[in-house]
């Protein structure tokens, strides 16, 4: 496959994201969520593990009924068993996707399989027959490829793309990879073995030591052009790569990459309060491009910079994610330009002597508080 300048988005939130501990969602939040992510204009959605529970099945089920316009996927392990229950959930989809796979590290194979590589790999290659009786569209994950020897992997990604497999996952499952590590297993991919030309190679990564995003976009660097990615980064422990931190670098750092999605952005942080609402997960008020401070400007220095002009301290336009505009916190680290700004913001503008007294007068209340509210102010104008 011709390496091309679009990056797929395959969102796993409903599968991998709801394996959060402490997250469970209905069918009718799932639909909602769903319905969002389409609305949001991801390409793929894993609705779930079919195999795994009624529950399961019925969402995945339900979401190929109901979702038109996106590739609806489903998890197996690489037993027949798993990948007949999953395609039997995606009958009614208008587009229907297979995501099966096995361990590919020695210690998946050793510890979890107890199989050696050779069984693996042949197990690897039934699955795949097997899904593409179902679908054209088969994806294969190579389970902790992070941690696993190379060579093999590559001998790996030859069989399974010879025995039908369209897009190759390349999981980091344990968090274990740096980015130029990353890069280095994606880019020996498709360098050396002789047919990645027909698969699409994804980046599925998890953030244990925080470095999922960065990972992503290392191999999206390399060649990968598929990104399975969650909303708000939810996911198995420390969680998977953030949807909205993927789309936002391929977007702002366009130079660089010279990629783009099918996302539309402005759709990032309503799709991201659902999902926080949705699966209590709270999002941490610092979170990159959703994080309730990500646009708000609390330091005098920052304030003064931005209320000039916006880009001095801000890359991302907040209207560009839904967000309504940037915020001047007021703080006791705020100086006179915010203090000004939030006035006029409220209506009033002062002769400068009497603006100085309400300064003074706006530090010694500010020296009090974590931040000085509109409350505060419309006290401090009327004090006299
Ligand atoms: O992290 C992982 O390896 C997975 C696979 C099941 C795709 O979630
Ligand atoms: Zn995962």
């Amino acid at each position: 496959m011709a390496a091309s300048n679009r990056v797929l988005v395959f969102d796993t939130t409903l599968r991998d994201g709801e394996q959060s501990p402490g997250v469970h969602l209905s069918m009718a939040q799932k639909l909602e969520i769903g319905r969002a992510l389409v609305d949001l204009g991801v390409d793929i959605i894993e609705a779930g593990f079919p195999i795994s529970s009624p529950g399961d099945f019925e969402s995945v089920n339900t979401l190929a009924k109901e979702l038109k316009g996106v590739t609806i996927c489903g998890l197996t392990r690489a037993r027949a068993k798993d990948i007949d229950v999953a395609a039997e959930a995606l009958a009614p989809a208008e587009r229907r996707r297979i995501h099966t796979g096995l361990g590919v590290s020695d210690n998946h194979l050793e510890f979890k399989l107890r199989m050696t590589r050779e069984q693996a790999l042949q197990t690897g290659v039934e699955a795949v027959q097997h899904a593409r009786r179902y679908t054209d569209d088969v994806e294969y994950f190579m389970e902790d490829s992070g941690r696993a020897d190379l060579d093999y992997v590559c001998q790996v990604v030859e069989a399974i793309i010879e025995a039908g497999a369209t897009t190759i996952n390349v999981p980091d499952t344990t968090g274990y990879t740096y980015p130029n590590e990353y890069y280095h297993l994606i880019n020996t991919l498709i360098e050396r073995v002789p047919n990645s030309d027909r698969a699409v190679f994804s980046c599925h990564c998890h953030n244990d030591l925080g470095m999922a995003t960065a990972n992503t976009l290392a191999g999206v660097m390399a060649g990968a052009r598929q990104v399975e990615v969650t909303v708000n980064g939810i996911g198995e422990r420390a969680g998977n790569t953030a949807l909205e931190e993927v789309v936002m670098a391929l977007h702002i750092r366009k130079d660089k990459f010279g990629c783009e999605t099918g996302i539309d952005t402005r759709k990032l942080l309503p799709a991201s309060r659902l999902v926080s609402r949705l699966t209590g997960m709270v999002v941490q008020r610092n979170k990159a491009v959703v994080g309730a401070n990500a646009y708000a400007h609390s330091s005098g220095i920052h304030q003064d910079g931005v209320l000039k002009e916006r880009t001095t301290y801000e890359i991302i336009d907040p209207h560009l994610v839904g967000a309504e505009k940037s915020e001047i916190i007021l703080t006791a680290r705020s100086g006179r330009h915010g203090l000004k700004h939030r006035l006029m913001e409220l209506g009033f503008a002062f002769p400068d002597e009497r603006f100085e007294e309400i300064y003074e007068a706006f530090l010694r209340v500010a020296d009090t508080k974590q931040e000085v509210c509109e409350e505060d102010l419309r006290e401090l104008v009327s004090a006299r």
